[in-house]
């Protein structure tokens, strides 16, 4: 594995690989590798000739009042996990050579990175989609993997390739959890033991939602919003939630009444537990 932290030297090297016609297959991330990063960078050695990862935690996600300064870091830790897990770039730039200080271009995924998660976190996308796209010119891929667990993410990242006509193909893999449900995130850090546990209802929360849809038909989604919000403040004292959404899985929109809907659904939340603040969805079909 190749450590890479300059952006030309990567550039070139991708455009031999791609000269050559190898495929490669790219997992952004900010790092503190979890099994869900890794399940990304295994679907992305089975399918692809060359694997890049990125490591880099991007201040212009976070919100002034965010956690970047906390955010956890360790990149010989991660540098071994890659390496264990047959990445062959791994990409660590500096915030400079990312942002040098004339830059100036935003992208910015109208709509859609203004809702759910975009209402509590504004401009977060913003971040987002600027830095997949520096990324994506860097790395030059066929294949990004991302992961299910940041639901809004992926499918904000998917419109802009598809508006900006970057020919990549996006890969979206499955929530990798805990046995007790609780998403991996490497914001989970900040949890302890109890709190984790505790943490595991959200997942039974969605799962409840899912169960009131596909088990007992209500088609009301303002009384399954309701059941939700109150099975959450029922089982936790700790737990506060921030929204509870039923939307559809291509932009995300909410779905009134699932009487005349048929296709994707996806129940996605957001809480807080103490300080620390989690997401979480479940995806699953509904034909009525
Ligand atoms: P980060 O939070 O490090 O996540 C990197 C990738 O791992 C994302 O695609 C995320 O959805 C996926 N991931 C995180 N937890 C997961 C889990 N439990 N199961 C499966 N996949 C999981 O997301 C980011 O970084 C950044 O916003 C980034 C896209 C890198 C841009 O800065």
């Amino acid at each position: 594995m190749k450590l890479i932290k300059d952006i030309k030297a990567l550039q070139s090297i991708s455009d031999y690989f791609r000269a050559t016609v190898r495929t490669i297959g790219f997992v952004p991330t900010m790092g503190y590798l979890h099994d869900g990063h890794i399940s990304l960078l295994q679907k992305a050695r089975m399918d692809s000739e060359i694997v890049v990862a990125s490591i880099f935690v991007n201040p212009t996600q976070f919100s002034p009042t965010e956690d970047f300064n906390e955010y956890p870091r360790d990149f010989l830790r991660d540098y071994h996990i890659c390496r264990n897990y047959g990445v062959d770039y791994i990409f660590y730039p500096d915030t400079k050579s990312i942002y040098p200080d004339d830059f100036l271009t935003e992208v910015y995924v109208k709509d859609i990175s203004d809702r759910l998660e975009g209402t509590f976190r504004p401009r977060h996308f913003i971040g987002v989609t600027t830095v997949v796209a520096k990324l994506i010119n860097i790395v030059k891929p066929h294949f990004v993997y991302l992961g299910q667990k940041d639901a809004q993410q992926a499918i904000i990242i998917k419109k802009m390739c598809e508006d900006l006509n970057i020919d990549i193909e996006i890969k979206i893999c499955p929530t990798v959890r805990e046995k007790t449900g609780l998403a991996l995130s490497s914001r989970n850090t900040y949890l302890n033991d109890d709190e984790k546990t505790e943490a595991s209802i959200l997942y039974e929360a969605l799962n409840e939602g899912k169960k009131m849809i596909l088990d007992y038909k209500v088609v009301d989604t303002e009384s399954i919003k309701k059941y939700v919000s109150n099975y959450i403040s029922r089982k936790s004292k700790n737990i506060k939630l921030q929204y509870f959404a039923i939307t559809d899985n291509y932009l995300m929109n909410e779905i009134e009444n699932l009487k005349n809907y048929k296709g994707e659904v996806v129940l996605s939340l957001a809480a807080y537990l103490g300080k620390t603040r989690l997401i979480d969805n479940i995806l699953f079909n509904y034909n009525n």
